[in-house]
């Protein structure tokens, strides 16, 4: 079957297909943004609040932009901008006031917070129900028995899995009985990303830090997750020919020359090295432009999900 069966699937100019992650989650947004209007008609409008602590330039610009997302869906969209120096107590009352607040269906606290501040303890305070994160223990716990119905599940991978999906389904392929890696064990992305590729069949090996033979891992996987947090750390030449590759990583490096003000240039990088990837992949997710704008769209997609849970 042809690419053209998809219009989220360009070519790459190196071979391999690339998911167009902005184009999907622009899709995901407009779907909420129907269903928002679907709910409205039961008087409900979904409430999204975002609580930054401090000012950490890069957290201030994702909270911009998911307050942003979720007009766009029309929803409430409330933000808490609280002083760096907020105690974990004060942080803990706002949450507590926020779980018995009838008008908000997602909260999400921006990470990472202050050093003084326990963000384990602040994360479990939040309602599950509301946990449109999905970092909750009791969330983490029905994904990992497979429980999708009353489960919140992380941003980030859901969203990796939409685009696998799509890459999949454009390439007339099935997920199920294929071979995944994921290279990366954290809580937030690496660990649900694998339980949603076993909840679809896969065979899952998680890869890390410690694994002996990570080329050889990654050599025998039809599908590989890179969210490692390190700059191209999976080489193109590692690919098994045909695979489908999701690189969840946005690292900034040093790029070539000055900018207007004479400041040295960076660029973004995923975790994959994504020219030499893309010549033996099938299917890639660029950087930027991937999995990215998914997290965001995923949020939202989230917020929804409790919102009609909260609707009955
Ligand atoms: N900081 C960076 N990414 C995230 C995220 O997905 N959720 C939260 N709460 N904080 C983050």
């Amino acid at each position: 079957m042809s690419s053209s069966q998809s219009a989220f699937l360009k070519p790459s100019g190196h071979g391999a297909l690339a998911i167009d992650g902005k184009a999907v989650s622009t899709h995901v947004i407009e779907q909420v943004a129907a269903g928002a209007v679907k709910l409205a008609a039961k008087s409900v409008k979904p409430g999204l609040a975002v609580v930054l602590v401090g000012e950490d330039p890069a957290s201030q610009v994702y909270v911009r932009s998911k307050g942003k997302a979720a007009e766009q869906c029309g929803f409430l969209s409330v933000q808490h901008t609280l002083p760096a120096m907020t105690s974990e107590a004060d942080l803990i009352a706002l949450v507590e006031k926020l779980n018995a607040d009838p008008a908000i269906h997602g909260i999400l606290v921006q990470l990472p917070l202050p050093a003084h501040i326990n963000s384990t303890l602040v994360l479990e305070t939040i309602s599950p129900a509301k946990d449109v994160d999905g970092f909750h223990p009791v969330n983490a716990g029905l994904l990992a028995i497979g429980n999708m119905e009353r489960a919140l599940v992380p941003c980030t991978p859901a969203g990796s899995m939409i685009l696998l999906r799509e890459a999949a389904a454009a390439l007339g392929r099935k997920l199920a009985g294929l071979d995944a890696v994921v290279v990366g064990r954290s809580n937030i992305v690496g660990k649900p990303m694998a339980q949603l590729l076993l909840a679809e069949n896969c065979t899952v090996t998680i890869a890390h830090s410690r694994t002996a033979d990570l080329a050889a891992a990654v050599g025998r996987a039809d599908i590989v997750v890179a969210a490692v947090g390190r700059p191209e750390m999976v080489k193109g030449a590692w690919i098994k020919p045909g695979a489908l590759v999701i690189d969840v990583g946005i690292n900034r490096v040093p790029g070539e020359g000055f900018d207007a003000q004479g400041r040295p240039r960076t660029r973004l990088v995923g975790d994959v090295e994504y020219a030499a990837a893309a010549g033996r992949a099938a299917a890639i997710t660029p950087v930027p432009g991937g999995v990215g704008p998914m997290t965001i769209a995923m949020l939202m997609q989230n917020t929804l999900t409790a919102a009609t849970r909260a609707a009955g």
